[in-house]
């Protein structure tokens, strides 16, 4: 299974702070906020993960995260020219996939919940079989995302969604939840993101290329209820409600979340000695006293 962490865009929105930086740079309370979608990959258990930015942009990515060795990860870099829109991740990123699944997580998107990891080994177990998975999350403004309707099944006791349809932005939405900003898909991926042709806003859309497995009963859902938040950090409102939420965490836990550092180390993807050199490398700020406290085992969950 590969990963690809969409983070270009213009973020024009949050001008004048990314006319000279990349929006997935700024700050979310302590880090950089591409280490978040960073370690939700990682808590799907993918290691191989490509990062598509702007020519501006990448180069500055890479000087930050480089070949991911330090995380046991293999990192690579691609170049969206334009911002075209999402499903384009697929096209520029068909080398790269090859005949594999893949999941892709956007540059701004913050997930926190406990037991994010089994709903995610859920999805990738579902994209090995065939079938795609989308995420749907409550939303009071559901006009200003993609939105899917669906239906509630028991299956043995447990509850199931099946998607009945999928919008763009409608302006009369059929439901209130939003399809977040990670999605997993099978092998051959990017054969059918090259047949998503632009919308009226010119944009290859990913909800064009749900609707497509959906149209061939391939299109699973899963919701994230009441346990789990979602930001996307891409106004100055949702950035600064990201950085008290994750300070808010992090002062009342006393303990760091979405370090990616952290989690390749309790994946037995580092050893002691690669994290003695992160936590070398980030000196004395509260990230590095948190990987110390990792490396000394005082944090055990
Ligand atoms: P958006 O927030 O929709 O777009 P943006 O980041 O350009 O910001 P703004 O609307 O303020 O101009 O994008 C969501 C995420 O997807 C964000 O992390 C950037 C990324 N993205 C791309 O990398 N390429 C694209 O073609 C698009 C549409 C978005």
């Amino acid at each position: 299974m590969k990963g690809i962490i969409l983070a270009g865009g213009a973020g024009t929105r949050l001008y004048p702070l990314t006319l000279v930086t990349s929006k997935q740079l700024l700050p979310v309370y302590n880090k950089p906020m591409i280490f978040y979608p960073l370690s939700t990959l990682m808590l799907a258990r993918i290691r191989e993960i490509l990062i598509i930015s702007t020519p501006e942009d990448t180069p500055r990515i890479r000087q930050l995260l480089g070949d991911g060795s330090h995380l046991g990860l293999q990192l690579s870099y691609a170049i969206q020219e334009k911002p075209e829109g999402l499903a384009q991740a697929f096209t520029l990123g068909r080398e790269f996939i090859s005949s594999d699944p893949c999941a892709m997580i956007l540059g701004d998107n913050i997930f926190y919940g406990n037991g994010l990891g089994a709903k995610l080994a859920e999805a990738k177990q579902s994209a090995e079989n065939g079938k795609a998975t989308i995420f749907g999350y409550y939303v009071e403004d559901p006009e200003r995302f993609g939105i899917m309707e669906f239906q509630r099944i028991n299956e043995g006791g447990r509850a199931q969604y099946q998607v009945l349809s999928v919008e763009e932005k409608p302006k009369e939405p059929k439901s209130n939840y939003a399809i977040v900003g990670l999605y997993f898909y099978p092998a051959g991926v990017s054969d059918m993101a090259a047949q998503v042709r632009p919308s009226a806003r010119g944009e290859l859309e990913i909800t064009t290329l749900n609707d497509m497995y959906l149209q061939q009963g391939l299109l699973n859902a899963q919701l994230l209820g009441r346990g789990f938040t979602w930001m996307d950090a891409g106004t100055f409102d949702s950035l600064r409600k990201a950085t008290n939420f994750v300070c808010m965490l992090e002062q009342y836990q006393g303990m760091s979340i979405s370090a990616p550092e952290e989690i390749a180390f309790r994946y037995g993807w580092i050893d002691e000695s690669k994290l003695a050199e992160s936590v070398k490398k980030y000196g004395k700020s509260p990230y590095g006293e948190h990987l110390q406290a990792v490396l000394e085992n005082k944090i055990i969950l």
